[in-house]
């Protein structure tokens, strides 16, 4: 297998890279040396590194300034995967596009199964839905579209990491407690992305993210917990549950975003782990080094 990674060097790109399988030649590729927006470009390098399989990580992330540039967005998340999924179809490659649980409106009180009809409450679901029929389109109905959630890794800005360091400065975090999802290690997606990658005969749209649910208060309140035996933390802080409307952002977030993973985990043979336990694992890691 020949697998191009685009979006390298962000969390899940990273993750992806670490977890190359043996016998899987590799290109990952940054920003800086391929930008999605670019057809031409994109085109040019699919022939020229002819991959077998393309995991197409590379996306505009910043949801909250998504709402004041929706143009640049729509430009990365809605119309370049469908160049990309439009260059590996000409190539005769698979293409592995991801996305997200910020295409749904939270307003269910059940989890949310692939099937489901989008309804993006923010400029960037929009943009990422816009995104996968792009994607859709250009493949014929071919691509493996994997939509994810609340996603952290000791690589890039995350929930973690910023609950790490605030708790480090502060004597008292609110956080809010009426958003619940299912935190998502990068490196467990990237173990399942790989998957998918050996998995010619997959086609479609699936979810992953790891097992359980939390709201981020919860989320904020392990974090602590787990940092502190970790002497990660030196002093334990008060955390603080909000809600939303208490922490105004610019960009509307779903109140219930956790994905219905069970297609994945039949089709790939796969059992997500508990999130709190991948936690424990990626916290450790951070202790390390
Ligand atoms: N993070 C989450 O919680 C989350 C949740 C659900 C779904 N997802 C989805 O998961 C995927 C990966 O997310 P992530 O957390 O790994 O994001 P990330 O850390 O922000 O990484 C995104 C990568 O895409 C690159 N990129 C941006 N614009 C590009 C362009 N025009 N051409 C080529 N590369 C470009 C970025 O490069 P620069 O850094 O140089 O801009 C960055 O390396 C995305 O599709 C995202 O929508 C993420």
């Amino acid at each position: 297998m020949k697998s191009l990674v685009l979006g390298a060097t962000g969390q899940v790109g990273f993750e992806l890279c670490r977890m190359q399988p043996v016998r899987t030649e590799l290109v990952a590729l940054s920003r800086d040396q391929l930008d999605i927006c670019d057809g031409i470009a994109v085109a040019a390098a699919l022939r020229r590194f002819k991959p077998t399989v393309v995991i197409n990580a590379a996306a505009y992330t910043q949801v909250d300034r998504a709402e004041s540039e929706p143009e640049r967005a729509f430009d990365v998340n809605g119309m370049a995967p469908g160049h990309v999924a439009s260059a590996t179809r000409a190539i005769g490659a698979r293409l592995i596009h991801l996305s997200t649980d910020f295409i749904f409106d939270g307003g269910q009180p059940r989890p949310w199964a692939p099937g489901d009809p989008g309804r993006p409450l923010n400029a960037y679901g929009r943009s990422k839905l816009a995104g996968e029929g792009a994607v859709q389109r250009e493949s014929h109905g071919e691509a493996v579209i994997v939509r994810t959630a609340w996603l952290y890794s000791t690589h890039g800005t995350n929930f973690v990491k910023t609950m790490l360091r605030l708790m480090g400065a502060r004597d008292v975090l609110d956080v809010v407690v009426d958003q619940v999802g299912s935190p998502t290690w990068a490196r467990s997606l990237a173990r399942a992305l790989w998957m998918f990658a050996i998995r010619p005969d997959l086609r479609g749209t699936y979810h992953w993210t790891d097992a359980g649910v939390a709201s981020w208060y919860d989320f904020a309140v392990a974090i602590q917990e787990e940092a502190l035996s970790r002497n990660l933390l030196t002093r334990q802080i008060a955390i603080r549950a909000i809600r939303s409307a208490e922490y105004p952002t610019a960009a509307q977030r779903p109140p219930f975003s956790v994905l219905d993973t069970r297609s994945t985990a039949q089709d790939l043979g796969l059992q997500p782990e508990h999130w709190r336990r991948n936690l424990r694992l990626m916290l450790d890691e951070v202790a390390a080094t």
